[in-house]
């Protein structure tokens, strides 16, 4: 196993998250590989959904003053684009200058900084590093299908699948790329030329960087990462799924209710779906309705995470179900304003997982071996329950507007005794143990760890 101490000097490695709990979550759990491998570890922040240092007290924070950045939580592709370029914008500055006061420390001592690992979203502030003489290592957060479809962007757009238009034949083959579907791109008429700009720094971070790192694993994405690796000049790191492989403390923003746990324990094996749909995207008040009638009516018990904000136009703390609903499901469901998710969905009680398909609640779908049914939003996730449904066949989508109907069926299509709900699950546990492995001892991930705490060592 290849740790810190190999070369004899203790070295530091520099960790900056992008501010989103769905980027948070990785960041830390590589930061905690690579501490228990014997680096020290220095995790800068911006004040925007700043990590709690406490949770992590072997770690030191620098705390990256982001003055101009927009209060609130981005819940479109628009609103999204416009906060990461904020992030690098307000940032800047105050990291060079932060960055550079702990190189001028760290030289009076017996320890070097061997390089930053940032998001790939932060582009300007991995020049700073580089320019301040410190080598870069990209996380990208997303499958290694996603990535390969934002190298793919430019000639989607010259090729006039992007912008997706109203006019646009949703469910046609992008032939180049498959197994997407135009409706599976990452796309937004609104914000075409901002999206085309942030995810072209997105490659240049990656391509001006010392390596990628993946959160994801070789059984899982094999050819996908087989062609990155073809068309990129720098190494690729699949070291995934990191939160199975890290002993990483929990760096959620949001205080978790644990109550769900004691629930489960009281459920019979693979009978609760739980539903989330992750830190970011929001619902209108007609589909929260939609959605309430339509897990009622499949008659199972729920887990449902109800995240302050979720609704658009509810207020943030008061999420009211419509009438009748707490009567048709009494002490068959519970509601939480968050949730121990890695845990919930390793709970046996769990069969099913209603989720968005962010691609860290896809991964952690996958690695608890529970069929999904899927209802992306925006950005990756359409393209992830494109996988999920089509590639891995462990789940089902709803397309198209949400009716409590096709919900209802859904579920009885996920959950069901008997075909198709049956293969999915065995599918399910097939990944689930593929995962397992490639983090065993000679796992696919296991030895890109190995060559990744090598790399850094080299640095
Ligand atoms: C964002 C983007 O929306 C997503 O498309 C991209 O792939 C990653 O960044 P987010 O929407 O928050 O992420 O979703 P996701 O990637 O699924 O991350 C959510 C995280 O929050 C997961 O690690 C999940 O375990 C955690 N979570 C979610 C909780 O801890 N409790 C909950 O109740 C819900």
């Amino acid at each position: 196993m290849a740790t810190a101490a190999a070369g004899g000097r203790r070295r530091r490695v520099l960790f900056f998250p992008l501010p989103y709990q769905g980027h948070i979550n990785p960041m830390f759990q590589l930061a905690g590989l690579l501490h228990a491998r014997g680096f020290s570890i220095t995790v800068f922040h911006a004040r925007f959904n700043a990590p709690d240092a406490s949770a992590h007290p072997a770690y030191d924070f620098v705390s990256v003053p982001d003055d101009g950045m927009p209060a609130d939580s981005p819940d479109t592709v628009q609103a999204t684009m416009d906060h990461i370029l904020a992030v690098n914008r307000a940032c800047e500055a105050p990291f060079r200058e932060r960055l550079a006061a702990l190189l001028e420390r760290q030289r009076a001592r017996a320890e070097d900084v061997a390089c930053l690992v940032a998001d790939s979203h932060l582009l300007t502030l991995l020049g700073v590093a580089r320019g301040l003489g410190v080598p870069t290592l990209a996380l990208r957060m997303g499958s290694a299908a996603c990535f390969r479809c934002l190298t793919a962007f430019p000639m989607l757009c010259d090729k006039g699948y992007l912008p997706v238009q109203e006019s646009s034949q949703l469910d046609a083959p992008v032939v180049e790329l498959p197994p997407y579907r135009i409706c599976d791109l990452p796309s937004s008429a609104a914000a075409h030329g901002q999206l085309r700009e942030v995810l072209s720094r997105v490659v240049t971070a990656v391509t001006t960087s010392s390596g990628l790192i993946l959160d994801t694993f070789d059984a899982l994405e094999a050819d996908e990462l087989a062609a990155l690796r073809r068309n990129l000049a720098v190494p690729v790191f699949d070291v995934g799924p990191l939160h199975k492989l890290s002993p990483a403390a929990s760096s959620s923003l949001l205080r978790q209710d644990r109550g769900c746990l004691d629930w489960l324990d009281g459920q019979p094996p693979a009978s609760v779906l739980y539903v989330s749909f992750g830190s970011l995207a929001s619902v209108s008040a007609s589909d929260l309705v939609e959605t309430a009638w339509g897990i009622a009516n499949s008659g199972r018990p729920f887990l449902w995470v109800l995240r302050p904000g979720l609704v658009r136009g509810a207020p943030p703390s008061s999420i009211s179900l419509p009438d009748g609903f707490d009567a048709a499901t009494r002490g068959r469901g519970v509601v939480v304003s968050w949730a121990p998710q890695e845990e919930v969905l390793a709970h046996p009680a769990v069969g099913g997982f209603w989720t968005h398909c962010g691609w860290n609640s896809t991964l952690e779908g996958v690695c608890a071996g529970v069929p999904m049914l899927c209802r992306p939003f925006f950005g990756d996730q359409m393209g992830n329950a494109r996988y999920v449904d089509h590639v891995w066949r462990t789940g089902v989508t709803i397309d198209g507007e949400l009716q409590r109907g096709k919900v209802e069926a859904a579920i009885s299509t996920l959950m069901g005794a008997g075909e198709p709900g049956a293969g999915m699950r065995r599918r399910a546990l097939e990944l689930k143990n593929s995962a397992a492995a490639s983090i065993g001892e000679a796992g696919s991930s296991s030895v890109n760890v190995d060559m990744l705490v090598s790399l850094i060592q080299s640095m």
